[in-house]
């Protein structure tokens, strides 16, 4: 795991830009593995004001997760979060657009589509991540076991708090389950670039990137991936190193 810290948000928002930038004019027609939440709003930010710089027409993407009952149409679904911050601004595809559809009849045939989509694609080769609260990376929350493959998953509720702001603040109003890529789907990823901000972030980056490797911190299964890098402001990174 390879961790670089950077002053402030705004800094490692920069620096994502920059790596997005560089990864697609080396190969334009990269898979990408994106997430949303607060955290990479400010890097799409960035990458939406240099879209001058590069060309999006044969990326191909993936979202890591979609509220169940959700359809793409609706104000709080991940899938219009995407629209709103990146691909509206950028020339991607709609049809090169991997997306689970939340309000799926059958979650587990979506599921199963959602991985068939990623292998024929050829996989991802760079993953963006954010990191929960509680250590969680896609919507993979801390538990005895963890899937290895795209699944469904009850949210935990410090999950459906983290996201309430889209749900007019109200926490029940947060769908209580979601469909996530599995520990595997993430973990095939060539590259894996995780992005956390924030004091908040400080003590589960700790554990991430120093602790043991276990299912109750989902994200402490990158330090076996060879290729990973964690980009942090100073406030994420004020626990590292002092056990
Ligand atoms: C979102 C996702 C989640 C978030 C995580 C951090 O697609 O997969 O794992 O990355 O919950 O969210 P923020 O950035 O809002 O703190």
């Amino acid at each position: 795991m390879r961790i670089e810290v950077f002053r402030t948000a705004e800094d490692v928002a920069a620096a994502v830009a920059e790596l997005l930038i560089t990864e697609v004019q080396r190969d334009p027609a990269i898979v990408l593995g994106l997430p949303t939440g607060r955290t990479p709003v400010l890097s799409y930010e960035r990458l939406v004001a240099k879209r001058h710089r590069v060309s999006f027409r044969q990326v191909r993407t993936f979202n890591l997760d979609e509220f169940v009952g959700l359809g793409a149409d609706h104000p709080g679904s991940y899938r219009r979060f995407m629209e709103r911050h990146l691909f509206a601004h950028v020339d991607v595809l709609p049809a090169h657009i991997g997306f689970l559809d939340g309000a799926a009849a059958d979650t587990q045939a979506e599921c199963e589509r959602y991985e068939r989509a990623i292998a024929g694609a050829g996989g991802i080769g760079l993953q963006l991540l954010g990191i929960g609260n509680n250590g969680h990376i896609g919507f993979n929350e801390p538990a005895p076991e963890l899937a290895a493959r795209t699944h469904r998953v009850v949210l935990l509720p410090e999950t459906r708090r983290a996201n309430a702001a889209d749900f007019g603040g109200d926490p029940d109003q947060v769908p209580r389950e979601a469909l996530s890529m599995g520990m595997a789907t993430i973990l095939h990823a060539r590259r894996i670039v995780l992005l956390a901000t924030g004091a908040g972030k400080a003590a589960c980056v700790q554990r991430m990137a120093e602790g043991s490797l276990t299912t109750m911190l989902p994200a402490s299964f990158l330090q076996v991936h060879p290729n990973v890098d964690v980009l942090l402001d100073e406030p994420a990174a004020a626990r590292l190193g002092r056990r």
